[in-house]
Order: structure tokens, then sequence, then C-alpha cells
């Protein structure tokens, strides 16, 4: 999952790389206080950050026709995002406004009416208050006063953001500084969705920091993603907070015998996008993929992943069905077993008082990218709340 117009390039500098045994780097060692991986406020404001930035909460197609929705909890947030009968996409809080139960359980469905399961108010796909049970008996109310609650939300690119706090509408173009073009290139929407399981792990940010250097591939991932990948070899560019990274793959070697008007440079180049501040977006080379929304959890020590496996086709042979399978399960295995085993070591480990910071190495940049970003945003949020 590469976007074409840039992959010749990308996968030049990879080979230019990998003939000199060097990495894209920063400029210096970065140093990050391990109390900032621990602190209850620091984590506080962090979450609230999460609140106020557009969030990657869905792709388009987990809500693939109208009156499909997807019900999910975000942040202790019940979030509703249904996709109405004129095919848009509209984003509420998943509650009810009689006295507060939650319309659906979290999961997706089809519906184009919402029944709350506590009194029978019905609300319909736009969110608009259509029944009020024996309102002869329950007193006056508006509708127009007691729709659900909006979120700003914007469909684009086969993903849903949505923002949990505030009325503005999302400026999309302005968020993403850049990165839509690579974005609309990949073509997400029309992806088919294989699988997704929710894993739990460690704080999000001891869980992020994997998914940003791949420095740990051959000591970590010896038997699951090793093999076919290289360590230690990074192609990054940045799109405001957002980032391309290049894993290539070992096989992109062979490219050296082979004109550059002849290249299938993609079929050895992974892709790693992240979308700040918390989604990772894995292809491979294969026409599989993998979607990563890591979410803190209730305290600074947890997160959870919802990790979506996507297939470029529907599998259809039995071999594509096996090699469906056997992708879904390794990177299932080799987060949740090897980076999240390790990443739950790490958090154990903060308090032992071993290490006053953490060094973010200059082969990994984009890790200090990252979090150059989240104090760069932390800052300026601190700054907006303190204004009168
Ligand atoms: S809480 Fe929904 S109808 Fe009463
Ligand atoms: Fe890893």
């Amino acid at each position: 999952m590469i976007a074409p117009s840039q992959v010749k390039a990308l996968a030049e500098r990879a080979l230019a790389h990998l003939a000199a045994g060097t990495t894209d780097q920063a400029p210096d060692v970065m140093r990050i206080p391990v109390e900032e991986y621990l602190d209850a406020d620091v984590w506080r404001q962090e979450v609230e950050l999460f609140r106020r930035v557009p969030l990657a909460l869905a792709l388009s197609v987990e809500l693939p026709a109208p009156g499909t929705f997807k019900a999910m909890d975000v942040l202790d947030t019940p979030v509703l995002v249904s996709r109405g009968r004129d095919g848009a996409v509209r984003a509420f809080l998943n509650v009810c406004r009689h006295r507060g139960a939650q319309l659906c359980p979290v999961g997706t469905g089809s519906r184009h009416r919402f029944r709350c399961p506590y009194h029978a108010w019905v609300y319909d796909d736009r969110g608009d208050l259509v029944a009020v049970h024996k309102p002869g008996t329950f007193g006056d109310v508006d509708p127009a006063e007691h729709g659900l609650r909006r979120l700003p939300a914007v469909e684009r690119y086969g993903i849903v953001w949505v923002r949990l706090a505030g009325d503005a509408p999302i400026d999309l173009a302005d968020w993403l500084a850049g990165q839509e073009q690579d974005l609309a290139q990949l073509e997400l929407g029309s992806w088919h969705l294989y699988e997704q399981r929710e894993l739990s792990g460690p704080g999000w940010k001891v869980a992020l920091d994997g998914y940003l250097e791949n420095y740990h591939v051959q000591a970590l991932h010896r038997t699951t993603f090793a093999p076919t990948n290289t360590s230690n070899l990074m192609v990054v560019d940045a799109f405001g907070p957002h980032q391309r990274i290049l894993y290539p793959a070992k096989s992109i070697k062979d490219l050296r015998e082979v004109p550059v008007a002849e290249w299938d440079a993609a079929a050895h180049c992974g892709t790693v996008y992240t979308l700040f501040p918390n989604v990772s977006l894995a292809g491979a080379w294969d026409g599989h993929a993998v979607l990563s929304q890591i979410y803190p959890g209730r305290t600074p020590a947890a997160s959870r992943t919802v990790q979506t496996v996507l297939t470029r086709e529907v599998p259809e042979t039995e071999a594509e069905r096996r090699f469906a399978k056997d992708f879904s399960e390794l990177v299932r295995r080799g987060v949740f077993e090897e980076d999240y085993r390790t990443g739950a070591d790490v958090q154990a480990a903060l308090t032992s008082g071993a290490n006053t910071h953490f060094l973010f190495g200059r082969n990994e940049l984009a890790l200090q990218h990252h979090h150059r970003w989240l104090r760069r945003m932390l800052t300026e949020h601190r700054g907006a709340s303190t204004k009168p």
C-alpha cells in the first residue's frame, strides 16, 4: 500500500541507504522524561488533546451502505456513526436525549431508525427525534431541540474523521497538511475489511512508540516480521504532525538488477502512514494492510487498540484465503505477543528508577517527530485553556 506517484523515488532513497548501511536520521538523540509516561496530569491533558483533534474513528468500508452504522466507545464517550439514506456519514453522541440511555450497543449493523431500549423514543439516521413514546402522557417535548447531539465529522479517502469536542466543522485539508494526496491514491474505500479485533496494551505512548521505528525489528520480531522486512532502515516524510514511513522489504535489493523503468517498486515497499495522534496504517507489499487505532485506556498504564486487517481484494481462492488468514495471524502475533508484551514490560519498569529519560535515537526520527508534535500541541492547548 503506497501512493503510486511516490513509490519509485522512495525506493531509490531506500536502496541508497541499503547500499551505504544508513537510514534517514534526525540531527540529534532526543530525551523524553519517563515522568511524562507516568504523570496523571500529563495523561489527562493528552486525553483532552485527543478530544480536540479530528480522530480517524472509522473506515468507510465499515459503513458500506445507506443505513449502516457503527457504535463505539471512544475515550469513555459513546459515539454513533451512521450513514443516512442520502449516503452521508454523520456522527452523534450515542446517548438518548430523554434520560441518557445508549441507543445501540457497541458494534456495527444496519438500520435507519434508532429506538432507545429504555423508553422507546425513536431517532432517524439524521439524528432527528421522530417519535416520543406515549406523547400524550409524557408532556411537551420540542423535537427540534431533542435530536441526537451531533459531532463534527468528515468522510474522505475511505476514512471517517470525527471530533469529540467543539462544534466547528473539521477543516480536513488544514488538518492533513499535505498528506491527503497520498491518502487519496490509496483508495482505501475500495479495500475489503477482512478481520477486526481489539488488543489491550501498555500505556498509549508506549504502545504507539513501537509503530514509529523499525530499529527493533531484527531483535524483537525475529520469526514474525524480520524474515521479510529490513531492520533499522527507514525513509520518512512528514506532513505536519502526520508521517509516511517507508519500511523496505529485504527483497528491495533485487531492484538493483532491474532497470529503473521496469521497477515494480511497490512490490518491495511496505509503508506506514501515521495519522496523528493515534493511528497507524501499514501496507504490506502483497495487497494486505493493517489499520491500528490506539486509544488511551482508563489509566496512563493501559491502552486499547482496534486492529483491522484489510485486503485489496476479497480473498476467493483457497490460496488467497489462506494467505489472508496467515497475514492476519502474523500481524496479531507480532503486535500483541511481541510489541505489546515488550511494551507491558517497559510499562511495568517505568517506576523502577532505572531511567529518568527515554532516549530516541537519531535513527528513530519518526518517533522524535511524533513526540515533538505531541509536546507542541499540548503546549498550545495549555496556552489556549488558560486564556480568559
Ligand atoms: S432514555 Fe431513551 S427513551 Fe428514555
Ligand atoms: Fe514492532
